[in-house]
C-alpha cells in the first residue's frame, strides 16, 4: 500500500458527500454511464478513487469533490440559528435532506429577527478559526435604527462602547445612510445581540438587522431569503485566507 491509499474513497460517496445527489441518485447516474473518472466511464458505484486527485464529472461537468461543504445562505427572519430545535424550525430545515445528512451547521449566529448572510458549513476548522476573536474576523450588517445616527454615535462606537452591563466592545464602524435612520456596523466580534445592544446603548434602538458581508464573503445579490448556494471555489479560497 502506498501513501495514497489512505485517500481512496468510493466514487458513490465522494459524489453524494456533495449534497447534490442522494446514494441512489448517483447509483442511476453511475448505471445510465454519466460519471466519468479522470475522462473513464464509472462501471460501478463503488468504484474507488483517490479523492484528492481525481477528476469527476457528471454529464461532462465537472464536479467539486472538496472534502468539506460551504453554503451561502440568505437567512430570512423567523428561523432560527442553530442546527435543530425542538418546537421552532431552523436554518437547517432550508437544506435539502443530503445536506442536512452531512452535519452541517451554521458559523455563527443572527438572531431569529435578522436577516442575510449566513455560513453552513461541516468544517469545524474553518468555522473555529472565523470564530476566533483573535482573528477579527469583519462583519458588516446594515441596521434600520430609531431616531437618526450621528457623529457622535461614529465616535463613540470606534472608541469601543461599554454597555450597560459592563460588556466592554472593541472598536467597531458606522457608517450613517442616508438621512441616518439607517447605518452600516462593521464589527471585529460577535457578543450576544452586539449590534442591537450597542445602537440601543447610543439610545437608537435596533428596528431591523440584516448581514451584508463576513470577512471576505459578500451575501450574493442573486440569493432571495431563504435561498442558499454553494461557495464558489474562490470564496472558499478567500475564506482560507
Ligand atoms: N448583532 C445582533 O444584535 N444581532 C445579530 O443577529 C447579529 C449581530
Amino acid at each position: 500500500m502506498n501513501d495514497g491509499g489512505e485517500r481512496m474513497e468510493r466514487i458513490d460517496k465522494l459524489l453524494s458527500a456533495t449534497g447534490r445527489w442522494s446514494r441512489k441518485e448517483v447509483k442511476e447516474l453511475v448505471r445510465q454511464g454519466r460519471v466519468l473518472a479522470d475522462g473513464r466511464t464509472v462501471q460501478k458505484p463503488e468504484e474507488k478513487a483517490d479523492l484528492a486527485a481525481v477528476c469527476l464529472t457528471v454529464d461532462g461537468a465537472e464536479v467539486d469533490c472538496a472534502p468539506f461543504v460551504y453554503v451561502m445562505l440568505y437567512k430570512p427572519a423567523g428561523l432560527l440559528s442553530a442546527t435543530e430545535d425542538k418546537n421552532q424550525p431552523t436554518v437547517l430545515d432550508l437544506l435539502p435532506p443530503e445536506l442536512k445528512k452531512r452535519g452541517l451547521f451554521p458559523v455563527g449566529r443572527l438572531d431569529k429577527d435578522t436577516t442575510g448572510l449566513l455560513l453552513l458549513t461541516d468544517d469545524g476548522a474553518l468555522a473555529h478559526e472565523l470564530l476566533s476573536p483573535k482573528k477579527h474576523v469583519d462583519k458588516v450588517y446594515r441596521a434600520e435604527v430609531e431616531g437618526r445616527v450621528d457623529g457622535r454615535d461614529v465616535a463613540a462606537l470606534a472608541a469601543g462602547l461599554v454597555l450597560g452591563d459592563g460588556t466592554v466592545c472593541l472598536p467597531a464602524g458606522l457608517e450613517p445612510l442616508g438621512d441616518g435612520s439607517a447605518c452600516l456596523v462593521t464589527l471585529r466580534e460577535g457578543k450576544y445581540h452586539q449590534v442591537k445592544r450597542m445602537l440601543a446603548a447610543r439610545g437608537k434602538p435596533v428596528r431591523a438587522l440584516h448581514r451584508l458581508r463576513m470577512g471576505p464573503l459578500t451575501l450574493d445579490g442573486g440569493l432571495k431569503p431563504g435561498q442558499w448556494r454553494f461557495l464558489t471555489p474562490r470564496e472558499r479560497a478567500e475564506l482560507r485566507g
